[in-house]
């Protein structure tokens, strides 16, 4: 799938990472133009040099794994997740987020000993199971793909593992933090092939989003 001297293709996540990730590859002049009324999910930077393609976040590891992409960028939660076979050369260090346990305020401190079986709604079912299970905890993963914090309100779970930004979607829901499992940033990811055919445009990059992460530090 990945052939030499072409241009590099990347896979970005739209939603909450997009505009950071845009403005990143923006600061070294990799301009793609981010008009919020397009419907395009494929565009070329205006130098020609690189094109972007625009995922759901968990389908980019699998666009860089295949290599359609040669690299993406989206969340060390949605890596965590999809153990995918790819490179993750760089954290970018935006998009600061936790993946979390939560629920309602009376199943905070609750004793997992004294429960039988616990159903967690999650848009994780992978990190979920591994963390209970490495607590000796039976569980029942219902899996979701959005609005998790809808589980608990509706009696479809007593937990949730999803993911925390500002904390203002548990607040609003009534829902409170039980545990932190993993902190996540937006990171780099490289096809693994692409990583040795295209060796000197790979390099190329991670050397100009490393000096973009100096630079934003530089301004802050
Ligand atoms: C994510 C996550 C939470 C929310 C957390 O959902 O699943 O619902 O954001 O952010 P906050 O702590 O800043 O409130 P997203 O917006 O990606 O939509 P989704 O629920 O449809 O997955």
């Amino acid at each position: 799938m990945v052939q030499k001297n072409e241009k590099l293709t990347i896979a970005l996540s739209k939603g909450r990472l997009l505009d950071e990730a845009i403005k990143l590859f923006a600061r070294q002049d990799i301009i793609v133009e981010n008009e919020s009324s397009s419907r395009k999910l494929l565009l070329d930077s205006i130098d020609g040099q690189f094109r972007f393609v625009f995922v759901k976040p968990s389908d980019v590891p699998t666009y860089v794994e295949y290599g359609v992409a040669d690299a993406g960028v989206c969340g060390h939660d949605v890596l965590l997740e999809a153990q995918a076979g790819v490179h993750e050369p760089l954290d970018l260090k935006f998009g600061r987020c936790q993946i979390a346990v939560a629920g309602k305020r009376e199943v905070v401190g609750q004793d997992y000993n004294l429960l039988a079986t616990v159903r967690v709604a999650t848009k994780y079912p992978r990190i979920t199971t591994a963390y209970f299970h490495e607590k000796g905890v039976p569980i029942e993963v219902v899996t979701l793909s959005g609005s998790v914090e809808l589980a608990p309100l509706l009696g479809l779970s007593d937990r949730i593992v999803d993911l925390v930004e500002t904390g203002r979607t548990l607040k609003e829901n009534g829902l409170e933090v039980i545990d932190v499992i993993h902190e996540s940033t937006a990171r780099l990811i490289v096809n693994r092939a692409s990583f040795l055919l295209k060796r000197d445009e790979i390099g190329g990059m991670i050397d100009k989003l490393t000096a973009a992460l100096q630079e934003k530090v530089r301004s802050s």
